[in-house]
């Protein structure tokens, strides 16, 4: 990772919070699945410990050593890399998901790609992000502004055009909002 590591610093902190949209992220991804499940930016497992019990083998991966330290479970595979660039072969998972992190990438277009790539036809992409349409989510997104978090959020619309393939659906809850992709072929 180039520049400053924000999330280093903040991974305590993360690795103590619990992961609240449980409910509604297994009913995206479709969960309980047999097989692998890539949580791509999952950080310090927070996500990945909460869906543990619903897929055979869970990997998260992160371009934050930090994070990824932060894990507080040895059944999850941990793997440094950049999600513009996974280090993982086609069509390798069941289920790809993404908590909170796309608004934090350096380049969406290769991000989404990456993620349609390994997943496997028949399986199913969900990212999860604040909605940017909702006012207190524009007062985060300008808090990271200030904090030079280079955080570049995109309305539901343009997370789905991120997907020239696949069955598209979004969802947006009080702020909050569920792309999930279908991988036909
Ligand atoms: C707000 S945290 C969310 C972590 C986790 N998904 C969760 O909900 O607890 C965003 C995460 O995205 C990671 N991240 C940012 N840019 C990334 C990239 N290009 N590739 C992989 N991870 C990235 C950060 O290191 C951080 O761990």
């Amino acid at each position: 990772m180039t520049g400053f590591d924000h999330f280093s610093a903040i991974a305590p902190i993360y690795a103590r919070a619990a992961y609240s949209k449980k409910d509604a992220m297994r009913e995206a991804a479709s969960l309980p699945v047999q097989g692998r499940l890539l949580d791509v930016g999952g950080g310090t497992g927070r996500v990945a410990s909460a869906l543990r019990e619903y897929v055979d083998e869970i990997v998260v991966a992160d371009v934050s050593f930090g994070m990824l330290a932060h894990s507080p479970r040895a059944d999850l595979a941990a793997v440094c890399g950049a999600s513009e660039s996974l280090p993982f072969a086609d069509d390798f998972f069941e289920r790809v998901i993404m908590v909170d992190a796309l608004h934090h990438v350096v380049d969406h277009t290769h991000t989404a790609r990456e993620m349609f790539r390994v997943l496997k036809p028949g399986g199913v992409l969900v990212i999860e992000e604040p909605d940017i349409r909702a006012f207190g989510v524009k007062l985060i997104a300008l808090a990271e502004k200030l904090l030079l978090m280079r955080s570049h959020f995109l309305a539901p619309d343009g997370i789905m055009k991120l997907f020239d393939r696949g069955e598209k659906e979004a969802r947006s809850v009080d702020g909050t909002v569920w792309v999930i992709v279908k991988k036909l072929f």
